[in-house]
């Protein structure tokens, strides 16, 4: 490895050590044929420019964070993936941070961020109140919030999310419309704002179709995780046969599997004693044993959207106007709720 380094390059060029700086940060500011001398030092020597140190000294960094709360929840990754294709037409790459639905882990991520001057950072935040969220923001390092909406007042920030309560509501209402009269609610924790979105949306659902408050029992969750399906649908059986719900609305896709693989174990048949909906639509979803039908969340477009903001805002800075963009979630019918026939 060439230990070379710039100041060795500009004496081989011929040039100062600020013409080979601008030959690697602004090319655009350096004549073609100065800066074809520096490249061709620059490979003579085999220098390796510090990209933590160039990237600093230019002030920019060339890469964006997504700090995701779950990265073995597919749905995190497929909006991942919407981010990437966006800024990777920006010429700039994506670190993916996964904060475990822990604070302590994402306030960590956040000091990282910083200190390295992230070009931009999205966040699905444990905690959106950390104050090193406004310190980015202070440090002129742009923030958009993703799959957490900001409720209230002229956004402080950008925001991309989905109508929770609509999809909780989709998903009790195609049950109802399928005759289930008595459903679960199975999610949590009900502090995750999406959870209590879900749950609401099925209230209302509930309500519309005049069924009593009975009508909807809720299994709450430590998590939303294969395991926490697992044991909801213990409990879930563990009601006595004349108070059972027939139908079961999971709070998220990974919880409907788990939910699924327990039934399936027991010998608990899914739709006909147990129908299914989940939530998010991720691939899990459609190739389970059972076709899951699920709420679908726009998980790429969703991630296209957020980055396309915050680039916005990281070229436009005091011209950026923050949005807030609300998307509409579609309920696809699989074989999980299908009706006997
Ligand atoms: O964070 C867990 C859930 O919230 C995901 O499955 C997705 O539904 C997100 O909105």
């Amino acid at each position: 490895m060439s230990h070379a380094s710039m100041k060795d390059v500009a004496a081989l060029a011929g040039v100062s050590i600020g013409t080979v700086s601008n030959v690697l940060n602004r090319p655009d500011l350096v004549r073609s044929v100065t800066r074809r001398k520096v490249e061709t030092a620059i490979a003579e020597l085999g220098f390796v420019p510090n990209g933590s140190a160039r990237q600093l000294k230019a002030g920019r960094s060339r890469f964006v964070a997504y700090v995701a709360l779950d990265a073995a929840n597919p749905f995190f990754t497929d909006v991942a993936r919407g981010v990437e294709e966006t800024i990777r037409q920006h010429g700039l790459s994506l670190f993916l941070c996964d904060s475990d639905q822990d604070p302590e882990r994402e306030d960590e991520y956040l000091r990282d961020l910083a200190e390295l001057r992230a070009r931009g950072v999205l966040i699905t935040a444990v905690d959106p109140t950390n104050p090193r969220i406004a310190h980015l923001l202070r440090r002129g390092i742009p923030l958009v919030f993703v799959d957490r909406l900001m409720r209230g007042g002229p956004p402080e920030w950008c925001a991309v999310g989905v109508d929770d309560v609509e999809g909780g509501d989709l998903a009790v209402e195609h049950l109802v419309e399928r005759g289930h009269r008595r459903i679960a609610f199975i999610g949590g924790p009900i502090t995750i704002p999406q959870v209590a979105d879900r749950q609401s949306g099925a209230e209302r659902a509930i309500a519309r179709a005049g069924l009593g408050g009975e009508a909807l029992t809720v299994i709450p969750t430590v998590g939303l995780t294969f395991a926490d399906g697992r044991q909801a649908g213990e409990k879930l059986m563990g009601i006595p046969l004349r108070r059972r719900p027939t139908a079961a609305f999971c709070a998220n896709d990974l919880v409907a599997v788990g939910l699924l693989q327990h039934l399936t174990q027991h010998g608990v048949g899914v739709p006909d004693d147990m129908a299914i909906v989940g939530y998010d639509d991720i691939e899990y979803a459609a190739a389970a044993a059972v076709p899951l039908s699920s709420v679908a969340q726009p998980r790429h477009e969703l991630g296209r959207t957020a980055a396309r903001l915050l680039l916005d805002e990281a070229e436009r800075g005091s011209d950026h106007v923050h949005e807030q963009v609300v998307f509409s979630p579609q309920l696809v019918a699989r074989a999980s709720t299908a009706t006997k026939s």
